[in-house]
């Protein structure tokens, strides 16, 4: 679904007009019904037709359907330090939205109310077209006595022999090598070597079934000139060690990791001034944009890709859950369920790469600006394990610890997620550090308490680091 920047802007406008009277009037007062109202048509045209619209908070800025609205934003200002006030990260609109539900959410905006009293004040009538995002829970502490940290030390032992960074490092480079390969050819008007790709899967696939880890923190590695081949290693990885985490086997992970490696292939049909155009591109343009899955599959069964994963999964990396996105797809039309590994992917390395015309977002506010297009965009139970497999704290996030050193997180920890493993890059006085990679499970038999847990997540530009050398082990700056 494509946001128009106006109806946003109106709808905000009104919402502003109506939360403004609320101050002014009784909430059943004529003014404000009609204040409402006027709330309510907004909201229409801004759903479009569409089933739903999230308003998300991300770094101070209202993004509006994964759109950052940054055209008027002070606009959204008082709308984003209420959801912020109120520890919401977003607000989903459901088509049906009626001007009392609509009342009743302004009116619990008005109120110095939190997320889950704001929550309730929705439901009070029974159901409702008006969803939270994100609405903090209430943390239960964690009894130290609950964990054992010994038994936890012999298991990061073996974790760590699965397969290191450096052997990672290696089946990476060879994929990344082939794509160029790859791309090379095509542009060169020859076909492209399938066995070669099928080779460099292969070793992708033996690597993520011997431990993902260390393969997971490599798709940290972006790259501004080569960003199509890094992409489409990333997200081939990312889609494999997803597919490996919900069950699938080898060969399905063969089939899916092809697709996943050559999702964009299609993109060589379009010129790089439209791929790397910074601004709004041109109803031509756009058009051009959208041919690349169907681009791909062309050039993939040039190729001689045969397998119905591959092809499905090159066709249908840009549909959404919803079925909305490109290419269009007819009503009796299936989607392979496989596809959703690859636009998660997709969206999640996208996220987190610099692009022209787009800020990057670390990995855990990709994770969150992710899950405010849950049930939209995303299949909500995908997503939910794509979350599970990458922690809280995904690879790549750099973070400051309560021992006031700075680190970055090297490996998530699935069954106890706040505490990945991570690698210092800053003492406490904030010198620049090249310290070993140790576990957050670590335990301080004196203090009785973990030597060190994670304080906050911190921008890694800001302090000077560079994540994609210090996942590599090569230096931390
Ligand atoms: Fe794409
Ligand atoms: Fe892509």
């Amino acid at each position: 679904m494509t946001v128009q920047p106006f109806d946003a802007e109106q709808f905000l406008l009104s919402l502003n007009a109506a939360w403004k009277n609320l101050g002014l009037y009784s909430p059943t007062h004529p003014a404000t019904t009609t204040a409402l109202q006027k709330v309510h048509e907004a909201l229409e045209r801004l759903l479009g037709g569409g089933a739903r619209i999230t308003l998300g908070v991300l770094h101070d800025t209202l993004v509006v359907e994964g759109t950052p609205f940054t055209a008027k934003a002070d606009l959204a200002e008082k709308l984003v330090v209420r959801l912020q006030q109120a520890e919401i990260q977003g607000v989903s609109f459901l088509k049906g939205c009626t001007v009392e539900e609509l009342r009743r959410l302004v009116e619990a905006l008005a109120r110095d109310i939190k997320g889950l009293e704001i929550e309730q004040d929705l439901k009070k009538q029974g159901g409702t077209h008006i969803l939270l995002v994100g609405v903090a829970e209430e943390q239960p502490e964690v009894r130290a006595e609950e964990v054992v940290p010994q038994q936890e030390q012999v298991v990061d032992m073996q974790q760590e022999e699965a397969m290191s960074l450096e052997q990672a490092g290696v089946i990476y480079s060879r994929a990344l090598q082939t794509i160029r390969n790859v791309f090379q050819d095509v542009r060169l008007g020859k076909v492209p070597s399938l066995s070669e790709v099928q080779q460099a899967v292969e070793e992708v696939v033996g690597g993520i079934l011997k431990g993902k880890h260390s393969l997971l923190a490599l798709t940290m590695i972006k790259s501004y000139d080569e960003y199509l081949f890094n992409h489409s290693v990333n997200v081939g990885t990312l889609a494999m060690a997803l597919g490996e985490s919900i069950g699938l086997d080898a060969p399905a992970l063969k089939e899916l990791g092809l697709g996943g490696l050559l999702h964009d292939l299609g993109k060589i049909r379009i010129p790089e001034e439209v791929t790397r155009k910074p601004g709004k591109l041109t109803d031509e343009e756009w058009a051009l944009m959208k041919s690349h899955p169907d681009e791909g599959v062309h050039l993939l069964k040039e190729m001689g890709v045969t397998s119905e994963i591959a092809l499905h999964v090159v066709r249908e990396h840009h549909t959404r859950h919803d079925r909305t996105g490109y290419p269009t797809v007819t009503p009796d039309e299936k989607i392979h369920p496989y596809s959703m590994l690859i636009t998660l992917a997709d969206s999640y390395d996208a996220l987190t790469t610099v692009r022209p015309y787009q800020r990057t977002f670390e990995p855990n506010e990709a994770i969150t600006l992710m899950k405010t297009l849950s049930g939209s965009t995303f299949d909500p139970e995908v997503l939910e394990r794509f979350v599970e497999m990458l922690g809280i704290y995904p690879p790549g996030t750099a973070v400051r610890l309560t021992t006031r050193e700075i680190a970055v997180v090297t490996r998530p920890r699935p069954e106890e997620i706040a505490r990945p493993w991570v690698r210092i890059v800053r003492d406490p006085e904030g010198n620049i550090a090249d310290g070993p990679e140790v576990s957050l499970m670590e335990w301080d038999t004196e203090a009785e308490d973990f030597t060190r847990s994670i304080a906050v997540a911190v921008d890694p530009v800001i302090h000077g680091i560079d994540v994609a050398k210090v996942l590599q082990g090569k230096g931390v700056t």
